[in-house]
């Protein structure tokens, strides 16, 4: 298991011993993961990111870094047959893994693999609005990537962020550009009028967000 010292590592595999036994797919996917040193959300993110997509009922999911596909299986393994799953990968060697992994599983049907660079991606080539965005892409671009995720996030849609307290390191002042790129983030999306969000410690820290409807005029945007 990896670990990046968030949460006492006995106590996070407490917690992992205590989930239900995994697909074979995704044990396999996760056996790579490990092995490569590859870094996909693991088990506790992945479980928390299935019940979070069926109890938002989110019907179009787009990840921004989607790796080997393993987070995208928690996706499409949680929701229904009619989800559209949306991921974008720099890497087409991960790219063609996943898609791999995702027809041994039955479940490419849902999963569309955009190859390229995530935010150039969400802006000239997939269209249309999302009930759930992931990102997990290069941390230095996280501020841009808030940018980009918020107009085609729906509204009562969910954000979900991973690596956001980067093994603590973001408690501490920085000069480390990719430390600083996800303070600066964890700022503006906290901070955010149309976001009502919050850091959970779990792993190396999930940010989760709803994005509220547009405050109406003499009613404060948050209560
Ligand atoms: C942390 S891994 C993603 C792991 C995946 N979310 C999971 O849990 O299975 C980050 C991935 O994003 C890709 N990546 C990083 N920055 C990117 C960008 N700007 N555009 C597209 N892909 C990017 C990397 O190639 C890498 O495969």
């Amino acid at each position: 298991m990896q670990n990046f010292g968030i949460t006492n590592p006995v106590v996070e595999q407490y917690i992992e011993r205590l989930l239900p036994q995994r697909h074979p797919v995704l044990a396999e996917m996760e056996a790579y993961g490990y092995d490569q040193g590859f870094p996909i959300v693991g088990p506790l993110v992945g479980q928390f990111f299935a019940q979070v997509a069926v109890l938002s009922g989110a019907m179009r999911i787009l990840e921004l870094g989607s790796g080997f596909g393993y987070s995208a299986f928690w996706f499409a393994w949680a929701t229904g047959p009619d989800v559209e799953i949306h991921c974008t990968e720099g890497d087409p060697d991960n790219a063609a893994r996943a898609k791999e992994y995702l027809r041994r599983a039955k479940l490419d049907h849902k999963v569309t693999y955009h190859i390229g660079d995530a935010l150039t991606l969400l802006r000239d080539e997939i269209e249309g609005d999302f009930d759930l965005i992931f990102c997990d892409i290069d941390k230095w671009e996280y501020p841009a990537a808030l940018q980009a995720a918020l107009p085609r996030l729906r509204e009562g849609g969910v954000l979900l962020w991973d690596n956001v307290l980067w093994s603590g390191k973001v408690a501490a002042k920085s000069e480390d550009e990719w430390t600083t790129a996800i303070q600066q983030f964890n700022t503006a999306a906290m901070g955010e009028a149309r976001l009502r969000a919050h850091i959970l410690p779990i792993r190396d820290g999930v940010l989760f967000a709803i994005k509220e409807a547009a405050p109406k005029k003499g009613r404060p945007a948050k209560t």
